[in-house]
């Protein structure tokens, strides 16, 4: 649709960057981050009855119930402001259902990206990811230290980083991920996610600057 707002749907396995890129994507396009994992986290820090039910999934690495997360997705969507800049849905949907809930409240992406990364190194990323409760930014010890002591002393792990609960998520990620890729195939790019963080970004940088000459092509010739 030509002049409306961009609307991107980002996926991949634990730790294969969605996170990061949102950062960068935000930062060039304005677009609303709306994370699904975020937003259950919060919940689960406000000790809501949902963050406590939602809990108890996240600690199995399993998929937290549709009740749950499909309607504080789809409120987060419905805001004014993912209406006005468009958005960037990271995390969701992650089963069919999921998929099927959205369309049906009218939300379609224009694009689907999915990161691709070998299996060893997302767990490597996982032990080594810090959280800045300050800023929010995502850290990594070694691929992507903290700038100064002060931010080095106040960074925080996730409940659910350790090797073991990795590996609960990604078997999670390996029983959905045919089904959610089935119904954005037309839409769908696969990004090399295996690379710097910042060549990862032009990858994606590429196809969102493709899309929007493709619109302003549609738009001048209507
Ligand atoms: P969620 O919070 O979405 O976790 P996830 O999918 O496991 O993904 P992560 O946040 O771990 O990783 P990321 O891809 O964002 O990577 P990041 O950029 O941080 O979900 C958590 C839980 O919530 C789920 O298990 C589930 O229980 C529940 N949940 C969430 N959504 C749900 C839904 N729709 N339905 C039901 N339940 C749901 O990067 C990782 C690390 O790698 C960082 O340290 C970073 O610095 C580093 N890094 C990033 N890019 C690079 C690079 N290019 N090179 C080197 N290092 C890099």
């Amino acid at each position: 649709n030509p002049g409306e707002a961009l609307k991107i749907m980002i996926s991949g396995a634990p730790a294969s960057g969605k996170g990061t890129q949102c950062e960068l994507i935000t930062q060039k396009y304005g677009l609303v981050h709306v994370a699904a994992g975020d937003l259950l986290r919060a919940e689960v820090a406000a000790g809501s009855d949902n963050g406590r039910q939602a809990k108890e999934f996240m600690e199995k690495g399993q998929l937290v119930p549709d009740e749950i997360v499909v309607m504080m997705v789809k409120e987060r969507l419905s805001m004014p402001d993912s209406e006005e800049n468009g958005w960037l849905l990271d995390g969701y949907p992650r089963s069919l259902s999921q998929a099927t809930a959205l369309k049906k409240f009218g939300f379609e992406p224009d694009l689907f990206i999915l990161l691709e990364v070998p299996e060893d190194i997302l767990v490597e990323r996982v032990i080594g990811r810090r959280l800045d409760p300050v800023t929010g930014k995502i850290y990594h010890l070694k691929y992507s230290p903290p700038e100064t002591e002060e931010i080095a002393a106040r960074l925080t792990q996730r409940f659910d980083d350790t090797e073991e609960k990795v590996k609960l998520r990604l078997r999670t990620h390996h029983q959905n991920v045919e089904a959610v890729l089935s119904m954005f195939k037309d839409i769908t790019v696969k990004i090399d996610g295996n690379r710097s963080k910042e060549d990862v970004f032009a990858q994606i940088d590429g196809w969102l600057t493709k899309l929007l000459e493709q619109r302003k092509a549609t738009s001048e010739s209507l």
